[in-house]
Protein backbone atom coordinates (compact mmCIF):
# COMPACT_ATOMS: atom_id res chain seq x y z
CA UNK A 1 0.00 0.00 0.00
CA UNK A 2 1.06 3.45 -0.60
CA UNK A 3 2.45 5.44 2.09
CA UNK A 4 0.88 8.81 0.34
CA UNK A 5 -2.47 9.88 2.14
CA UNK A 6 -4.96 11.61 -0.23
CA UNK A 7 -7.11 14.55 1.44
CA UNK A 8 -10.00 16.70 0.32
CA UNK A 9 -9.78 20.08 2.40
CA UNK A 10 -14.12 21.69 1.98
CA UNK A 11 -14.11 25.17 2.73
CA UNK A 12 -17.08 27.76 2.52
CA UNK A 13 -14.73 31.22 2.65
CA UNK A 14 -11.65 32.72 3.62
CA UNK A 15 -9.59 29.56 3.93
CA UNK A 16 -7.06 30.60 6.39
CA UNK A 17 -7.02 26.92 8.09
CA UNK A 18 -7.06 25.51 4.36
CA UNK A 19 -3.76 27.87 3.77
CA UNK A 20 -2.06 26.62 7.29
CA UNK A 21 -2.49 23.32 5.98
CA UNK A 22 -1.38 24.04 2.88
CA UNK A 23 1.50 25.91 4.31
CA UNK A 24 2.75 22.43 6.26
CA UNK A 25 2.04 20.26 3.50
CA UNK A 26 4.47 22.51 1.58
CA UNK A 27 6.83 23.17 4.81
CA UNK A 28 7.02 18.94 5.27
CA UNK A 29 5.31 19.35 8.09
CA UNK A 30 2.30 16.81 7.23
CA UNK A 31 4.79 14.08 5.53
CA UNK A 32 3.30 12.08 2.83
CA UNK A 33 0.16 13.98 2.79
CA UNK A 34 -1.15 15.09 -1.04
CA UNK A 35 -3.97 18.04 -0.80
CA UNK A 36 -5.40 16.03 -3.95
CA UNK A 37 -8.67 19.08 -3.94
CA UNK A 38 -10.20 21.83 -1.97
CA UNK A 39 -14.02 21.83 -2.58
CA UNK A 40 -16.35 25.31 -1.96
CA UNK A 41 -20.11 25.06 -1.87
CA UNK A 42 -19.50 28.84 -2.15
CA UNK A 43 -18.41 30.34 -5.58
CA UNK A 44 -16.83 33.29 -4.13
CA UNK A 45 -14.95 31.79 -1.57
CA UNK A 46 -11.43 33.29 -1.04
CA UNK A 47 -10.14 29.49 -0.06
CA UNK A 48 -10.28 28.71 -3.95
CA UNK A 49 -8.12 31.49 -5.11
CA UNK A 50 -5.70 30.32 -2.47
CA UNK A 51 -5.76 26.55 -3.86
CA UNK A 52 -5.28 27.94 -7.43
CA UNK A 53 -2.36 30.06 -6.04
CA UNK A 54 -0.54 27.46 -4.68
CA UNK A 55 -1.61 24.89 -8.21
CA UNK A 56 -4.50 22.74 -6.32
CA UNK A 57 -7.29 21.59 -8.11
CA UNK A 58 -9.96 24.38 -6.66
CA UNK A 59 -13.92 23.29 -7.46
CA UNK A 60 -16.93 25.07 -6.83
CA UNK A 61 -19.75 22.60 -6.19
CA UNK A 62 -22.30 24.19 -5.45
CA UNK A 63 -25.19 23.23 -3.70
CA UNK A 64 -29.46 23.49 -4.69
CA UNK A 65 -31.13 25.78 -2.26
CA UNK A 66 -32.75 25.30 0.46
CA UNK A 67 -36.47 25.03 -1.27
CA UNK A 68 -34.99 22.33 -3.73
CA UNK A 69 -35.50 20.04 -0.45
CA UNK A 70 -33.55 17.81 1.56
CA UNK A 71 -33.80 14.61 -0.99
CA UNK A 72 -31.79 17.35 -3.70
CA UNK A 73 -29.65 18.02 -1.14
CA UNK A 74 -28.54 14.71 -0.01
CA UNK A 75 -28.15 13.76 -3.82
CA UNK A 76 -25.39 16.50 -4.07
CA UNK A 77 -23.92 15.24 -0.86
CA UNK A 78 -23.88 11.67 -2.66
CA UNK A 79 -22.11 13.09 -5.64
CA UNK A 80 -19.72 15.28 -3.63
CA UNK A 81 -18.37 12.13 -3.00
CA UNK A 82 -18.55 10.84 -5.95
CA UNK A 83 -16.21 13.70 -6.42
CA UNK A 84 -13.90 12.94 -4.05
CA UNK A 85 -13.44 9.75 -4.97
CA UNK A 86 -12.76 10.16 -8.36
CA UNK A 87 -9.62 12.75 -7.22
CA UNK A 88 -8.71 9.38 -4.79
CA UNK A 89 -9.71 10.96 -1.69
CA UNK A 90 -9.31 8.88 1.67
CA UNK A 91 -9.88 11.61 4.46
CA UNK A 92 -11.95 14.51 4.13
CA UNK A 93 -10.75 17.96 6.59
CA UNK A 94 -14.10 20.54 7.04
CA UNK A 95 -12.41 23.55 7.40
CA UNK A 96 -15.19 26.13 7.68
CA UNK A 97 -17.11 24.11 5.27
CA UNK A 98 -20.80 25.32 6.53
CA UNK A 99 -22.85 22.35 5.63
CA UNK A 100 -23.90 19.65 7.55
CA UNK A 101 -23.04 16.22 5.95
CA UNK A 102 -25.80 13.39 5.18
CA UNK A 103 -25.01 10.38 7.02
CA UNK A 104 -25.11 9.02 3.56
CA UNK A 105 -21.78 10.64 2.86
CA UNK A 106 -20.29 9.89 5.85
CA UNK A 107 -20.72 6.46 5.15
CA UNK A 108 -18.62 6.85 2.53
CA UNK A 109 -15.59 8.12 4.49
CA UNK A 110 -16.29 6.06 7.42
CA UNK A 111 -13.90 7.72 10.54
CA UNK A 112 -12.47 9.74 7.89
CA UNK A 113 -14.08 12.90 8.03
CA UNK A 114 -12.53 15.42 10.39
CA UNK A 115 -13.95 18.67 11.51
CA UNK A 116 -12.65 21.66 12.75
CA UNK A 117 -14.64 24.14 15.45
CA UNK A 118 -13.68 26.84 17.21
CA UNK A 119 -15.28 25.98 20.22
CA UNK A 120 -14.64 23.29 23.11
CA UNK A 121 -16.35 19.83 22.85
CA UNK A 122 -20.08 20.49 23.54
CA UNK A 123 -20.04 23.91 23.43
CA UNK A 124 -21.49 26.53 20.99
CA UNK A 125 -22.42 23.98 18.17
CA UNK A 126 -22.98 25.56 14.80
CA UNK A 127 -22.50 28.97 13.25
CA UNK A 128 -20.17 32.24 14.78
CA UNK A 129 -19.54 30.06 18.01
CA UNK A 130 -16.66 32.71 18.83
CA UNK A 131 -19.12 35.54 19.07
CA UNK A 132 -21.52 33.49 20.60
CA UNK A 133 -18.52 32.67 23.41
CA UNK A 134 -17.42 36.10 23.40
CA UNK A 135 -21.45 37.24 23.88
CA UNK A 136 -21.56 34.72 26.85
CA UNK A 137 -18.83 35.66 28.63
CA UNK A 138 -19.79 39.44 28.67
CA UNK A 139 -23.33 38.23 29.54
CA UNK A 140 -21.79 36.24 33.08
CA UNK A 141 -18.40 37.16 33.41
CA UNK A 142 -17.24 38.91 36.73
CA UNK A 143 -15.53 41.94 36.60
CA UNK A 144 -11.91 41.26 35.97
CA UNK A 145 -11.63 37.64 35.33
CA UNK A 146 -10.65 36.11 32.39
CA UNK A 147 -12.85 33.41 30.89
CA UNK A 148 -12.51 30.51 28.57
CA UNK A 149 -13.29 29.26 25.15
CA UNK A 150 -11.42 26.91 22.58
CA UNK A 151 -11.35 25.58 20.04
CA UNK A 152 -11.58 21.19 18.55
CA UNK A 153 -10.84 18.97 15.97
CA UNK A 154 -12.84 16.10 15.89
CA UNK A 155 -13.99 13.09 13.63
CA UNK A 156 -17.41 12.91 12.04
CA UNK A 157 -19.10 9.87 12.79
CA UNK A 158 -22.65 11.44 11.88
CA UNK A 159 -25.27 14.41 11.42
CA UNK A 160 -24.72 16.11 14.76
CA UNK A 161 -23.31 19.62 14.45
CA UNK A 162 -19.70 20.49 15.14
CA UNK A 163 -19.64 16.73 17.51
CA UNK A 164 -17.89 13.43 17.54
CA UNK A 165 -14.41 11.45 18.99
CA UNK A 166 -12.25 14.48 19.94
CA UNK A 167 -8.63 14.28 18.33
CA UNK A 168 -7.16 17.54 19.90
CA UNK A 169 -8.45 20.43 21.56
CA UNK A 170 -7.60 23.50 23.14
CA UNK A 171 -8.55 26.22 24.94
CA UNK A 172 -8.72 29.62 24.64
CA UNK A 173 -8.85 33.00 27.34
CA UNK A 174 -10.75 35.66 26.78
CA UNK A 175 -9.95 38.73 28.76
CA UNK A 176 -11.90 41.00 29.90
CA UNK A 177 -10.34 43.70 27.37
CA UNK A 178 -11.02 41.52 24.46
CA UNK A 179 -13.32 42.57 21.90
CA UNK A 180 -14.71 40.33 19.29
CA UNK A 181 -11.92 41.19 16.77
CA UNK A 182 -8.82 40.36 19.35
CA UNK A 183 -10.92 36.52 21.22
CA UNK A 184 -11.24 35.88 17.26
CA UNK A 185 -7.50 36.46 16.19
CA UNK A 186 -6.44 34.88 19.10
CA UNK A 187 -8.94 31.57 18.18
CA UNK A 188 -7.42 31.76 14.60
CA UNK A 189 -3.95 31.59 15.56
CA UNK A 190 -4.44 28.25 17.66
CA UNK A 191 -7.12 26.88 15.18
CA UNK A 192 -4.28 26.81 12.40
CA UNK A 193 -1.68 25.45 14.72
CA UNK A 194 -4.24 22.87 16.06
CA UNK A 195 -5.62 21.79 12.97
CA UNK A 196 -1.83 20.65 11.42
CA UNK A 197 -1.27 19.14 14.71
CA UNK A 198 -4.55 16.77 14.32
CA UNK A 199 -4.12 15.99 10.87
CA UNK A 200 -0.32 14.85 11.76
CA UNK A 201 -1.54 13.02 14.51
CA UNK A 202 -4.03 11.15 12.74
CA UNK A 203 -2.89 10.72 9.05
CA UNK A 204 0.76 9.54 10.64
CA UNK A 205 -1.59 7.16 12.84
CA UNK A 206 -3.18 6.16 9.33
CA UNK A 207 -0.14 5.59 7.92
CA UNK A 208 1.12 2.89 10.65
CA UNK A 209 1.47 -0.22 9.32
CA UNK A 210 -0.81 -3.09 11.01
CA UNK A 211 1.04 -5.09 13.53
C1 LIG B 1 -13.05 28.70 11.35
O1 LIG B 1 -13.17 29.43 12.56
C2 LIG B 1 -13.60 27.32 11.50
O2 LIG B 1 -13.34 26.74 12.73
C3 LIG B 1 -15.07 27.58 11.34
O3 LIG B 1 -15.16 28.52 10.29
C4 LIG B 1 -13.96 29.31 10.30
C5 LIG B 1 -13.36 29.24 8.93
O4 LIG B 1 -12.27 30.12 8.80
N1 LIG B 1 -15.80 26.37 11.11
P1 LIG B 1 -11.34 30.03 7.53
O5 LIG B 1 -12.24 29.96 6.30
O6 LIG B 1 -10.49 28.80 7.66
O7 LIG B 1 -10.52 31.28 7.54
Amino acid sequence: MSDAVRIAILISGHGSNLQAIIDAVEAGRLPGVTIACVVSDRAGAFGLQRATRHGLPAIHFPYPPRSAGQAARRMRDAELADLLERHGVQWVVLAGWLRVLSGQFLRRFPNRVVNLHPALPGQFPGLNAIERAFQAYRATSQAGLPGETGVMVHLVPDESVDAGPVVAMESVPIYPDDTLESLTDRVHQVEHRLIVDALSKLLTEHRQPAT
